[in-house]
């Protein structure tokens, strides 16, 4: 069947993690398209902030991702909100502890994967049943060109994000004949807190904007991934056909140990002092 393209004009849109960087861009991005736009985080004050700056057609509520319950009433808010049924949801919330994979402890290992992994399960969970009752609707997880390329100082952070893409094309094919969208965007690094302090040095960096325009395109065109920016998308679906050894070169040459050795470490712990803080508050 092929799919309802959803008209953005008066749409209602769920999107975590969206008081600050990619999720506040992608948030910006759908009310300028003409969308009603429901930010959840977890800093539930920063997100009513943020919506605030977004005009009427935005409002902002507390969310964890992890919590299933609290992602519930974040999207039956939404719907109340706005006075109508979820039409898309962008699961942008996500974290990066970085760290040589041996010095990481258990509890960042757990706190990564609940995060980036279950909530975006529950997310799925959550919408796609009424999308695909309603036979319209989408679902742009923000995953990662992590979730392609394995990087040194992120192995938990790969993990997860090689599950999110995983899970998003899986789940596409399972509801493809509904009609409903399910699609990832893969970003490289972009600049915001979640990369602060890590000198990425050649690594192509681009900014939340470029990712909020990808989410709004997958939305709008209904393509599976999308990389950005393209070429680096193109680059890594060819690194697995690279010799190792030459590939080793290219990756010492890059230095894509940044994570581990080129980490500035006041700037990095700022970052790092927010997810830790965010860990123990959610218990
Ligand atoms: N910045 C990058 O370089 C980059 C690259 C590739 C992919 N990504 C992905 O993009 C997404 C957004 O990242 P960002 O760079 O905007 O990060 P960010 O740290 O600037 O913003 C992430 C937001 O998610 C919120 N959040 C964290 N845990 C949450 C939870 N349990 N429930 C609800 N909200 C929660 C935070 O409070 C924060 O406001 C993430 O999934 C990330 O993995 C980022």
């Amino acid at each position: 069947m092929s799919r309802t393209r959803p008209a953005l004009d008066d749409a209602l849109v769920a999107v975590t993690g969206a008081a600050r960087g990619i999720g506040l861009a992608t948030a910006r991005a759908f009310v300028d398209a003409g969308a009603c736009v429901a930010l959840g985080d977890l800093d539930g004050e920063l997100a009513a902030r943020a919506a605030a700056t977004l005009g009427a057609r935005a409002t902002g509520h507390q969310l964890d991702v992890t919590d299933k319950e609290s992602f519930a009433s974040f999207l039956g808010a939404a719907e109340t909100s706005h006075g109508r049924a979820l039409d898309v949801l962008v699961n942008n919330a996500g974290i990066m502890p970085n760290a040589a994979f041996l010095d990481q402890d258990e509890r960042t290992d757990r706190q990564t994967m609940d995060v980036n992994v279950h909530g975006v399960i529950h997310g799925m969970r959550l919408a796609l049943p009424g999308m695909v009752e309603r036979r319209r609707g989408a679902v742009v997880n923000v995953a990662s060109l992590a979730g392609k390329f394995p990087l040194q100082g992120l192995a938990v952070y790969n993990a997860s994000k090689y599950a999110v893409v995983g899970l998003t094309a899986a789940t596409r094919l399972e509801v493809a004949a509904s009609g409903v969208h399910v699609g990832a965007v893969l970003p490289s690094a972009v600049r915001t807190e979640l990369s602060s302090g890590i000198d990425l040095g050649v690594l192509p960096t681009v900014d939340p904007e470029d990712i909020a325009g990808a989410v709004v395109r997958s939305v709008l065109t209904g393509r599976g991934e999308i990389a950005v920016p393209g070429y680096v998308g193109l680059a890594v679906a060819a690194a697995p056909l690279v010799p190792e050894r030459v590939l080793g070169i290219v990756r010492r040459l890059a230095r894509d140990d940044a994570a581990i050795s080129r980490v500035d470490d006041d700037v990095r712990r700022v970052y790092l002092d927010r997810v830790r803080a965010q860990g123990e508050s959610r218990g």
